[in-house]
């Protein structure tokens, strides 16, 4: 696959370079940490970091700390704030709902629901101002001219999509690089816009449909925690993009209560909610799940700032029942131990996988 021409720069991750083509996951919320980024390029893959939360400060200094323990493939991850204001009507609505489980948690007030686009424009300016390599976003496309200026500055752009449409839409805008995110991954699913329901079509043939419609690097990304999953995403696919895989790695900031819902033998399946944010996300299914995922309005951010001290007071108490536990489907499989031996280890094994025959007979896996 040839790197995209024209743009100079050591570090720039050019997908063909990387000796072993996974990346790990942007997971905001705590999960990604420079520690987990410069382990997963250790590996030989490349990390990134998770700013669809926090200031543009918190990234610059995450930024510092990536390149002190010296990563040079990395990126960064911004969520672009939806085009629409947030329903708050619908979010006062949903507090309500919620009254009655604040009251069981002993929780005095629930957050106040409100319009937040997390500094998305410090955040940019901050990016253009102390180039990284790459700079992926999710939730949709930001401001016409901004992966010019991101381009400019030697910066790849990656845009998160769910849809053979939204794939063409950001070819149009002109990013470097597509992760195409099936239904089966965890956390938030990146449609263009709140109120969108998100697709179900199948990684695989959300793959071959979007490779039939545009000619960019594709990254996939959905529910591939084992060998295998790799392997087939790759016969189609440049490089695979795991989160849940790097969930229980030890580098990874994951809670340890969310951990332990990993191996939790009660929490049987997962499901795409907007309990917890207002927008769809693949969590296990909790009891926060269970009672409110029907009554929730897609109105993101203002849902998560309304379930905020529910999500902050089970963090603290280590109960997961009301607390966001993101998850891919493959979440059975997902290792622990050091996220290098991790990303290792699957590349081995999607390497075993190819060689056996049924799975990547060609594309990256031939290499
Ligand atoms: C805990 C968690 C947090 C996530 N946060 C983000 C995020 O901040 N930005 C983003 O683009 N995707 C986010 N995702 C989605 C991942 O980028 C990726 O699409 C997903 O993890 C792939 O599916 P998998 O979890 O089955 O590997 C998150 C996923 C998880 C599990």
């Amino acid at each position: 696959m040839p790197a995209p021409a024209g743009r100079a720069g050591s570090d720039r991750p050019s997908l063909a370079d990387l000796a072993v083509p996974i990346i790990g996951a942007p997971m905001a919320g705590g999960p990604s940490t420079p520690e987990l980024v410069h382990a997963v390029e250790r590996a030989g893959g490349a990390g990134f970091l998770a700013s669809g939360y926090g200031s543009a400060d918190a990234l610059l200094e995450q930024v510092r700390r990536v390149r002190e323990l010296g990563a040079r493939r990395f990126g960064v991850n911004l969520f672009v704030p939806d085009a629409l204001p947030a329903d708050l009507d619908a979010a006062r609505a949903y507090r309500d709902e919620l009254a009655p489980l604040a009251a069981e948690l002993g929780i005095d007030e629930l957050g106040t629901p409100r319009q937040d686009d997390s500094g998305f424009d410090a955040k940019v300016a901050a990016l253009l101002a102390d180039p990284v390599p790459v700079v992926s976003f999710t939730f949709g496309l930001p401001a016409p001219g901004t992966f010019r200026r991101f381009r400019d500055v030697g910066t790849a752009v990656w845009a998160t999509v769910t849809s053979t449409d939204d794939a063409v839409t950001a070819v149009e805008a002109g990013a470097d690089v597509l992760v195409v995110q099936g239904p089966e991954a965890g956390g938030h699913r990146s449609t263009f816009a709140v109120a969108d329901t998100p697709g179900d079509v199948p990684l695989g043939e959300l793959l071959r449909a979007v490779r039939r419609a545009v000619e960019l690097p594709l990254i996939a990304a959905g529910g591939l925690t084992t060998g295998q999953d790799v392997a087939r995403a790759l016969e189609v696919a440049d490089a695979a993009q795991v989160g849940t895989a790097l969930l229980d790695a030890d580098e990874a900031g994951t809670s340890p209560g969310h951990r332990a819902a990993l191996r939790d033998p009660a929490l049987t399946t997962t499901a795409v909610t907007r309990a917890f944010t207002g927008r769809p996300a693949r969590s296990l299914v909790n009891e926060l799940v269970r009672r409110y995922d029907a009554v929730a309005p897609p109105a993101y951010p203002a849902l998560n700032h309304v379930t905020w001290p529910i999500r902050q007071a089970g963090g603290a108490a280590g109960d997961t029942r009301f607390i966001p536990l993101w998850t891919g489907q493959g979440w059975r499989e997902a290792p622990s131990g050091p996220a290098q031996r991790i990303v290792a280890d699957l590349w081995a094994a999607a390497e075993t996988a190819a060689r056996g025959g049924g799975a990547a007979s060609s594309g990256r896996m031939q290499r």
